[in-house]
């Protein structure tokens, strides 16, 4: 029966994970610690105390954990690289150890037809390198195309899809503004410059690519498309700077070349204003943008809300996840056909695309029934379609995550894998979204076509 969910023909079909939340071994064969190493152990800043010393073990189940991808028809893997296993003090010395790892990672993913997406960074910086600033420091974006070009150098041969940066906002909102994340800073000054020496990062990292790598480098943002609660001028102010802040900080400037407008009004004395031959180095072609997406925001204005002055505004009608999230699909959409609108006709991947829900126990038969989970995943597999359909250029889907994993502060307290892991056991059962996601693959989109 001909599908109304016909996906292009070379679409992949994938999932993502990142270091720090699943490879536990966070030492091992030399490798330095990471901030994300130190933040855990700073008491009170992760739920239960919860940290990445064993989280899914994929260090050393590596090789079942990707049998396991084979298992559900997985056509591509996003993983992300622990810079401090291989590069123990983030600069100079390069541990063979570390990197020994995604080397047989990337094999083994080979071998099993399945396309390594590499990430460089997604928040593990090297500790070493944060006692020199991290961040903050303008050095950091040599240090960063240093370790990428040891990466490129070692694995262009065999990783076509390359990211340089995970959701560089998060980066700045959680690590250096508002402290949740590692650094765990609070500081309104230092959340630009945090911001700049990304973006300066990411560009020095694509020009390293130019001259080591053949294939495709991009950049991986998370975007919340902001939609105003009433058309009020102060409503439609605050989406606007929610919008800046959130989505155009990063894009701009890759894209077009200068930060939006609303930077200042949003940080007053605290934005700085940047050298213009910074935004050459900054605007380098890209081959591909990857985008992670889980949610939109309505927003109104409330003078009391800092930074912003604007406030998300519950959806009576809506149904919202185990992480507050609203679950609204047709956001997706709108992003995907929003970013080829305002920044051109570039590839795009859904690097990320997921929710936590709660999860029963594991049931007798070894059967996960997630049935929020898996209609999450249906409409948002059908908004990327909707995308493609309204000639978006979109590439692939990855979902996030392949498995329960360490959700950050939150520890292991929301499960966002479509395969259920045990953390007392590490035993690993393919949730009901597992089953779900590897029919749509088995049928290339085609079973989105039948009801739930
Ligand atoms: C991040 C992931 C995280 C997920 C769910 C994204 O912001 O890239 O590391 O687990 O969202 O919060």
């Amino acid at each position: 029966m001909p599908s109304n969910f016909r996906f292009p023909p070379r679409f992949l079909w994938g999932a993502a994970t990142s270091a720090y939340q699943i490879e536990g071994s966070p030492l091992a064969d030399g490798a330095g610690p990471s901030i994300w190493h130190r933040f855990v152990r700073t008491p009170g800043l992760v739920k239960d105390g919860d940290t990445g010393d064993v989280a899914c073990d994929h260090y050393q189940r590596m090789a079942a954990d990707v049998a396991l991808m084979k298992s559900l028809g997985l056509t591509a893997y996003r993983f992300s690289i622990a810079w401090a296993r291989v590069m123990p003090e983030g600069r100079g010395r390069v541990n063979e150890g570390g990197l020994g790892f995604y080397e047989r990672l990337v094999d083994t993913l080979l071998e099993n037809g399945i396309e390594p997406m590499a990430t460089l960074y997604h928040w593990d910086l090297p500790a070493a390198l944060d006692d020199r600033g991290g961040w903050l420091n303008p050095d950091v974006a040599d240090w960063f195309a240093d370790y990428a070009s040891v990466m490129y150098r070692r694995l262009d041969d065999r990783v076509k899809l390359w990211a340089t940066l995970n959701e560089p906002w998060v980066v700045t909102d959680g690590g250096y503004l508002h402290g949740a994340l590692a650094p765990g800073h609070r500081n309104r000054f230092e959340a630009p410059i945090a911001s700049h020496q990304l973006l300066r990062s990411h560009g020095k990292a694509v020009q390293a690519y130019r001259a080591h790598g053949k294939h495709q480098v991009g950049l991986v943002v998370n975007i919340e498309p902001k939609y105003p609660a009433t058309n009020a001028p102060e409503d439609l102010a605050a989406t606007r700077r929610a919008d800046a802040y959130m989505n155009r900080q990063y894009l701009d400037p890759v894209f077009l070349g200068h930060y939006p407008d609303e930077m200042h009004e949003i940080f007053g004395e605290a934005w700085p204003e940047w050298p213009a031959e910074d935004f050459d180095l900054i605007k380098q072609p890209i081959d591909f943008l990857g985008i992670n997406w889980y949610t939109r925001n309505v927003v109104r204005h409330d003078a009391q809300q800092w930074p912003l002055q604007a406030v998300p505004v519950r959806q009576p009608l809506s149904t919202y996840t185990e992480t507050g999230w609203e679950v609204y699909p047709q956001g997706l959409t709108d992003t995907l056909t929003w970013a080829r609108d305002r920044y051109g006709p570039i590839p795009q991947y859904v690097t990320e695309n997921g929710a936590a829900f709660f999860d029963p126990p594991v049931a007798q038969g070894g059967r996960v029934r997630d049935p929020l989970r898996v209609d999450y995943f249906q409409k948002h597999l059908k908004a990327v379609h909707a995308a493609i359909g309204q000639g978006v250029d979109v590439r692939g889907y990855f979902a996030w995550s392949l498995m329960d994993n360490l959700e950050w502060s939150l520890g292991y307290s929301k499960r966002f894998g479509i395969v259920h892991v045990n953390f007392a056991t590490l035993e690993r059962t393919p949730k009901d979204s597992a089953r779900y996601y590897a029919q749509v693959i088995a049928s290339h989109g085609g079973v989105l076509d039948e009801a739930l």
